[in-house]
């Protein structure tokens, strides 16, 4: 039985015998087949509970990527059950996408800021998109760019910022409309040390403050001091770590 001591007192947890588990994210078998008969997942079952930290680790192409782009709901599985805030995933209709991203915050490996637009523009884009008005996009947007130390390069195109910077408008892009699930996607690939650092304190941060986070990356040095990490060999968990157990799976 796995049991994580980084959840909050009051959420349902995965090693309660007494209480169904309540998980915020469930992956019960899921399979993931790209076209070309490319095998990205097998067989993998999972729980995230809410407020959890969670990261993903492994080599170059065990799935990681897959992994969040199933739970973001940009890929679909090809078997089994993938649950994301009570969502069946193979189910999820394109009516439906919308009202689920609302719940994401998502970082992805190329962070896709628009080049013709302000940092502050890039920021208020998917408030606007969810139909905030423009003053309340503004507004937010600010906010969210302060919470990140951006707040005095709210004017500049993305491009005239460091990598780090850019990486750092992707999080106040993905937190602004403050989602319940944070998806970052190596989120300090490419960033130095200081950087890198920075961006993983303000991640755990939201997580800090209730959201629940799921990281994908190589960084030894983060996996060393992390509560909970899912290790991924060629689509498949082979093992989940807990801060008191480890587990093969
Ligand atoms: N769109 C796609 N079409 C076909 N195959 C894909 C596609 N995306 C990923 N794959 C394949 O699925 C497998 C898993 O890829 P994925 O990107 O999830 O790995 P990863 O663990 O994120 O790797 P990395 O650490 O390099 O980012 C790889 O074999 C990859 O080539
Ligand atoms: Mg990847």
């Amino acid at each position: 039985m796995i049991c994580s001591p980084s959840l909050p007192p009051n959420s349902s947890t995965r090693c309660s015998a007494d209480h169904a588990p309540m998980s915020i994210i469930s992956f019960s078998h899921v399979a993931k087949k790209y076209p070309g008969d490319v095998t990205a997942l097998s067989d993998v079952s999972m729980e995230v509970a809410e407020g959890e930290l969670v990261y993903l680790a492994g080599p170059s192409g065990a799935g990681k990527s897959t992994m969040l782009k199933l739970i973001a709901g940009i890929e679909r599985p090809s078997a089994g059950v993938l649950l994301v805030s009570g969502q069946d995933m193979r189910k999820l209709s394109r009516a439906t996408l919308p009202y689920l991203r609302r719940k994401l915050g998502l970082i992805l490996q190329q962070h896709q800021l628009l080049r013709d637009r302000s940092v502050l523009q890039n920021v208020m884009l998917p408030l606007l998109v969810s139909g905030s008005s423009v003053k309340e996009a503004e507004q937010r947007a600010r906010v969210a760019l302060e919470r990140v130390g951006l707040g005095d390069k709210v004017t500049l195109l993305p491009q005239a910022l460091s990598g780090g910077e850019q990486q750092r408008v992707s999080i106040a892009r993905a937190i602004v409309h403050r989602p319940r699930i944070i998806l970052a996607d190596e989120p300090t690939a490419n960033l130095d040390r200081a950087s890198g650092k920075l961006v993983i304190d303000m991640l755990q941060a939201f997580n800090a403050a209730g959201a629940t986070c799921i990281i994908s990356t190589h960084d030894e040095r983060l996996l060393q001091n992390a509560d909970r990490v899912v290790l991924l060999d060629r689509g498949r968990v082979s093992v989940m770590r807990d801060a008191d157990s480890e587990v093969g799976a």
